[in-house]
C-alpha cells in the first residue's frame, strides 16, 4: 500500500494493491445505533454553541475561540468522556473534537452543557475531510486518537485511519515540536501504528513517554477501554514529537 498526493486537493490517500487506484481512507461505517430524544435535543439546544459544521475551507481557530491558545485534537473521541475531562483539567487550552457517530456527539455535547465549558468545540464529520480543508498548516499543538477502529481482518488493514500518508497529513497540521498520542488495546494495530510512525521522518518518540505500557496522566481510563481490559487486552499508548 502506498500513500500518495490527490492532487486537485492535496490531500492523502491510499494506493489499494490489488486495482492500483486511489482511494480514500474509510476507516468508519456508520451505525448511527440508538439517538435518543435526549442526544436529539442536545443538538437542537446546544449545537449552536458548541458545534463546528463542515465548510471545506479554512477556519480561523482564533476566532472560533475567541482567543489565542494552544490547541489539542481529538479524532474519534466516542462518547466524549476524555475530551470532557481533558478541557476541564486545562482550561488554558482549546480542545477540538471530531467524531461520526452523532449520537456520542450528543452525549458530549449534553456534558459540555452540564459542566458550562467553554472551550471546546465540536465537529460531527469525518476527521479527514476537517483536517485537510479546514486546519492550516501547524495550526495544532497535539493530536489525540485513542483506540482507534483496529479493523482486525487484514483485508481491512487499509481501512485504518493509523497509517504512513495520514500520519503525514497530521505531520503538516501540527507545529514543531508538537505532540501525537495514540493509543490502542489491540497488540497487532500497536505493532502496525509504531512501525508506520519508526518509518517517518516527521514524528519521533517523545522521551518521557517512551515506554507505551505506561498511560500518560493526561488520558483517563474510558468505559472502552475499560471494556477491552476485562477482556484481557494489553492498552498500548504511543506519544510522539513532530521534528
Ligand atoms: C473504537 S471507538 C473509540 C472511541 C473513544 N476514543 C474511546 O476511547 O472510547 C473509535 C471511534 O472513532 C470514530 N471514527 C472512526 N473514523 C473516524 C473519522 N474518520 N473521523 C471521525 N471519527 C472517526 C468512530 O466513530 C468511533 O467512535
Amino acid at each position: 500500500m502506498m500513500a500518495r498526493p490527490l492532487p486537485e486537493r492535496g490531500v492523502y490517500i491510499y494506493m489499494d494493491d490489488r486495482n492500483d487506484r486511489a482511494a480514500p481512507i474509510r476507516s468508519f461505517v456508520l451505525r448511527q445505533g440508538r439517538f435518543t430524544p435526549a442526544q436529539q435535543r442536545a443538538f437542537d439546544l446546544h449545537w449552536s454553541r458548541w458545534g463546528l459544521d463542515y465548510t471545506g475551507t479554512l477556519r480561523d481557530l482564533d476566532r472560533t475561540f475567541g482567543r489565542r491558545a494552544p490547541r489539542v485534537l481529538e479524532i474519534g473521541f466516542g462518547n466524549g468522556e476524555q475530551l470532557l475531562h481533558a478541557a476541564q483539567a486545562e482550561p488554558d487550552r482549546d480542545f477540538i473534537g471530531i467524531e461520526v457517530h452523532r449520537p456520542g456527539v450528543g452525549r458530549l455535547l449534553n456534558g459540555l452543557a452540564d459542566a458550562d465549558v467553554d472551550n471546546v468545540r465540536v465537529y460531527a464529520h469525518d476527521a479527514v475531510d476537517v483536517l485537510r480543508d479546514e486546519f492550516a498548516a501547524a495550526t495544532l499543538d497535539e493530536v489525540r486518537i485513542f483506540f482507534p477502529d483496529p479493523w482486525h481482518k487484514k483485508r481491512h488493514h487499509k481501512r485504518r485511519l493509523i497509517q504512513p500518508a495520514f500520519l503525514a497529513l497530521l505531520a503538516t497540521r501540527v507545529r514543531d515540536g508538537g505532540r501525537l498520542h495514540l493509543a490502542t488495546d489491540w497488540a497487532g494495530y500497536a505493532e502496525h501504528m509504531r512501525e508506520a510512525l519508526e518509518g517517518m521522518p516527521q514524528w519521533r518518540v517523545d522521551a518521557r513517554h517512551a515506554d507505551p505500557s505506561i498511560r500518560p496522566p493526561w488520558r483517563i481510563e474510558t468505559h472502552f477501554e475499560l471494556r477491552g481490559r476485562r477482556l484481557g487486552h494489553g492498552v498500548w499508548d504511543f506519544v510522539y514529537e513532530r521534528i
